[in-house]
This record gives C-alpha cells, structure tokens and sequence, in this order.
C-alpha cells in the first residue's frame, strides 16, 4: 500500500487526548489541507474558527450539552415507544456535568461555510475528513464532535468568532496528540455494493 492509503486505513477518532500543545504552524497546515478539499464550483467558501482557550472550550462544551439535551427531551416526547431508549442515552451521558464533549483535546476548529456556495454541507464535510487525515499524518488525532452542532445556533459565538450570522455551521473538530498510541482503527464491514452493472 501507499502512504495515502495507510492514512485512509489507520486512522481513528480520538477520545483520549495529553496536554501537549500543537504548534500554530502545524495548525495551520491542517486548516490549509481542509481548504485544498473539493469544493462546488471552487467557490472556496469556507471560514475556519479556532479555539484553544480552555474557558471557552468548556462553556462551548457546557452550552451545547444543554441545547442538545433540550432538543433530545423533545424528539424524545414524539418518539415511538421502542425508540425512546435511544434518547434517554444520550440525555443521560450529555447531563453528566463532567463530561467534556471535545474530550480535552487542546483545540477545537469550527468550520463554516458562506451563503455563496451551493454545496456548504459537501464543501465542509470534505474539507474536514481532508484536515483529519492531514492531522493523523502528522501524528495528531482527531475526532468530529457532532455534539457541537448546538453552537451553529448561537448568535454570541458568531459573534465572538468574528462569523457573519448568514453562514453555516458544517463541522466541528478537535485535534491533539493522542494519549494512547497505536490505536486500532474502529472496525468497518466489507463494502456493501448494491449493483456493479458490467
Ligand atoms: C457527522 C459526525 C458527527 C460525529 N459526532 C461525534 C461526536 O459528537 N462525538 C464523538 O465522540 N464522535 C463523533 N463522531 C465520530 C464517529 O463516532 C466516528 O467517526 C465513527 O464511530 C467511526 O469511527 P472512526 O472515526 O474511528 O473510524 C462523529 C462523526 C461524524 C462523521
């Protein structure tokens, strides 16, 4: 195989992160591989927000856990009976006060995208698994913290992120050297190919 290829195959989110911090400079780079991503009719409309303070991080944490929860109880009161288990876990882990929802890593990266593109969810979803795999090259992990799209709603982050309100929140990701090393990556089936017409 060829390194691109074992990047593709080794890497994993990660849950687990040290103190160490990472440079601006390796930051940087990993925004700039999320921004040489496929983007719709090269547009390129993506902004990138970065927070290491670790304030911010927990009240950004904090105030997500609280809205994701509020929408959770009301998804969960027009659930089918059988469904509603599913609720009650994430209500029950996302209640916890302890529980970080970027899991320590020293920095958070939000990614937007402006009214110019046709294609904001594709343009940033691409950009991110570009700067996650950049990330795992250069011995950094990472994860999506989906748990984080609540902050797309709140006006004050915008604003204090300097992001104009008529953008979109796309991703949310946190970055930082692993605290376990060697991980496996998480298991995945074959490829499930509904058709191959020859
Ligand atoms: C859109 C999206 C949202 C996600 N949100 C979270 C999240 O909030 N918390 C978390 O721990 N992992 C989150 N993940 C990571 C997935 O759980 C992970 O990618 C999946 O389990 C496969 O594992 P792998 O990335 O190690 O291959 C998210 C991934 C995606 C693509």
């Amino acid at each position: 195989m060829n390194a691109v290829m074992d990047n593709i195959y080794g890497r994993r989110s990660v849950r687990a992160y040290t103190d160490e911090p990472v440079s601006e400079d390796k930051i940087m780079e990993i925004i700039k591989a999320g921004v040489h991503a496929p983007n719709g009719a090269n547009t390129q409309p993506l902004r990138f927000a970065v927070v290491t303070n670790a304030d911010k991080k927990k009240q950004y944490s904090d105030v997500s856990k609280a809205l994701f929860v509020e929408n959770m109880k009301k998804a969960m009161e027009q659930a089918a009976p059988d469904k509603k288990r599913f609720f009650e876990v994430y209500i029950d882990r996302l209640s916890k006060p302890e529980f970080d929802i970027f899991y320590g890593a020293p920095i958070l990266v939000l990614i937007y995208s402006s009214p110019e593109s046709f294609t904001p969810v594709e343009d940033g979803s691409l950009a991110a698994e570009n700067m996650m795999l950049a990330a795992y090259s250069m011995g950094i992990g990472s994860c999506w913290i989906g748990f984080a799209s609540p902050l797309g709603y709140v006006p004050e982050v915008f604003k204090e992120l300097n992001v104009p309100e008529d953008h979109r929140l796309i991703a949310s990701l946190v970055f930082g050297y692993p605290k376990k090393k060697d991980m496996a990556p998480t298991q995945r089936s074959e490829p499930k190919i509904t058709a191959w017409l020859r």
